[in-house]
């Protein structure tokens, strides 16, 4: 039975490859075409293209990722200028679209957020570039495509920007809401989770990539190398909860002044959302969504965490309490289809107010706590990285009948995540390769070796 629903995902990932002058560059989101929730699900995101470029470099089908590295590298220099202020040099686009126009040549049109919905821009897509060049170089032992002068400038360019001085005192980086997987306001503004997991895997990848004969490389490359010890510090101790932490924050002193406060970034105890208490189980934690100045948003989100745990950024007994979490909140974190991007939903006047009253962001579907199956082969990494192989395999059998049965929805509604998603798509490609990737991971555990971390 499997094997024939990983020959349906094969079938679709083949069916999403992209040409541009007949070379193969990427996938788009979804095939779907005719009942697409919006015109962009047609493109090439790179965040999108990860697990696609995961199964096609474990299949030894190089020259695709290679070809879809330097076709990012070259848009980069193409990034519009809003007046008054240009888009950074180094910001890689969300997507990318190939045109074919009427005297037959191609041209590639990418979106760095002046197109995209709400005019975001992502933060993401420049660190899953630098991330996928790493395990491609790992992969393939090919050196000389991350030696080129254009993908070291690059490189030393998303470093030079995101390693700016700013108004900032935290190690983390500041962004705003919507620039990463979650691409629509979720109040996720500030230093979310997913961000500095991704920041923190660059830091340490970018400058083994890096050759340093050049002055300012060195320079930059000594720099991200004190900033990941401080951001690693940092995340930690900040964003990590458990219910001796929860404990700790519930007694804390607040309005402390001075070098010797315990309570340094003022956490009111009443900022305790009801339903954490009860909910946290003992021998468990997680790192909670995002941290900053009398604010901790307490909400759990996925990929934060599981990144987190592949890239060493969770120490290994964090690791652990986090699969424990999964373990013992498995129906309403993984539920019905692995998993849930965040969780709980946003209700009520926060959601009114937090996502500006965003009909496709009601509670428990889409980004406000939906199931997204894009997210299992993280959590299979993740869990097989911690010794919980048998948490691996029971989300990729949770998954495997239901997807293919559904047409590779992407994503799922309710608080267990039992409907298919109001506005989903149908074959969405991330749904399909995350599984293949995860049956990958499973059959061959030695795959994460490859994987940063
Ligand atoms: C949605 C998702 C985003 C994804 C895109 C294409 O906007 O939120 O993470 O990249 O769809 O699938």
């Amino acid at each position: 039975m499997s094997k024939k629903i990983l020959k349906s995902a094969y079938q679709l990932l083949e069916d999403s490859i992209i040409y541009f002058e007949g070379k193969p560059i990427g996938t788009v989101a979804a095939t779907g075409f005719k009942g697409l929730a919006a015109a962009n699900y047609e493109e090439c995101f790179i965040r999108d293209f990860v697990p696609s470029a995961m199964v096609f470099l474990a299949d030894g089908r190089f020259d695709i990722v290679r070809n879809f590295l330097e076709t990012v590298v070259t848009l980069r220099t193409r990034e519009r200028v809003v007046a008054g202020h240009e888009i950074q040099p180094g910001v890689m686009p969300a997507s990318f679209r190939v045109e074919t126009q009427i005297d037959g040549k191609d041209t590639i049109i990418a979106d760095f957020g002046e197109r995209a919905i709400g005019r975001v821009a992502p933060v993401d897509s420049m660190m899953w570039w630098i991330i996928l060049l790493y395990v491609y170089t790992n992969v393939t032992g090919d050196k000389e495509l991350a030696k080129r002068k254009e993908f070291q400038a690059a490189m030393t360019q998303i470093l030079h920007l995101c390693l700016k001085d700013s108004f900032e005192v935290s190690p983390a980086l500041l962004v705003p809401d919507a620039c990463s997987m979650i691409d629509r306001r979720l109040g996720i503004y500030g230093h979310p989770l997913e961000i500095q997991a991704l920041f923190f895997g660059i830091l340490n990848l970018a400058p083994q990539l890096l050759d340093d004969s050049d002055p300012t490389v060195k320079a930059v490359k000594e720099t991200a190398y004190t900033r990941t010890q401080t951001l690693r510090n940092y995340v930690r101790l900040f964003y990590w909860l458990d219910l001796q932490r929860l404990n700790e924050i519930h007694r804390y002193r607040t309005e402390e002044f001075g070098a010797n406060s315990v309570n340094v970034l003022n956490i009111y105890p009443e900022s305790i959302p009801d339903w954490l208490p009860d909910w946290l189980p003992l021998d468990s934690g997680y790192l909670v969504g995002n941290v900053g100045a009398s604010r901790m948003d307490f909400r759990y989100f996925g990929l934060g965490n599981l990144l987190a745990i592949i890239f060493n950024l969770a120490t290994d007994t964090q690791a652990h309490a986090i699969m424990k979490l999964h373990e013992i909140r498995w129906p309403d974190l993984v539920g019905s289809m692995p998993m849930k991007i965040c969780y709980p939903a946003m209700e009520g006047l926060e959601w009114q107010v937090r996502t500006g009253s965003d009909p496709k962001n009601v509670p428990w579907s889409y980004q406000n706590a939906g199931n997204w199956p894009a997210l299992l082969w993280y959590f299979v990494a993740a869990s097989l990285k911690s010794g919980r192989g048998d948490l691996a395999e029971r989300a990729y059998q949770t998954a495997v009948d239901k997807l293919h049965h559904d047409n590779w929805p992407e994503y799922y509604d309710g608080r267990s995540g039992r409907l298919i998603g109001r506005r989903s798509n149908f074959k969405q490609v991330w749904s399909a390769t995350s599984l293949i990737m995860a049956r990958k991971l499973l059959d061959k555990p030695d795959l994460l070796s490859k994987l940063p971390g």
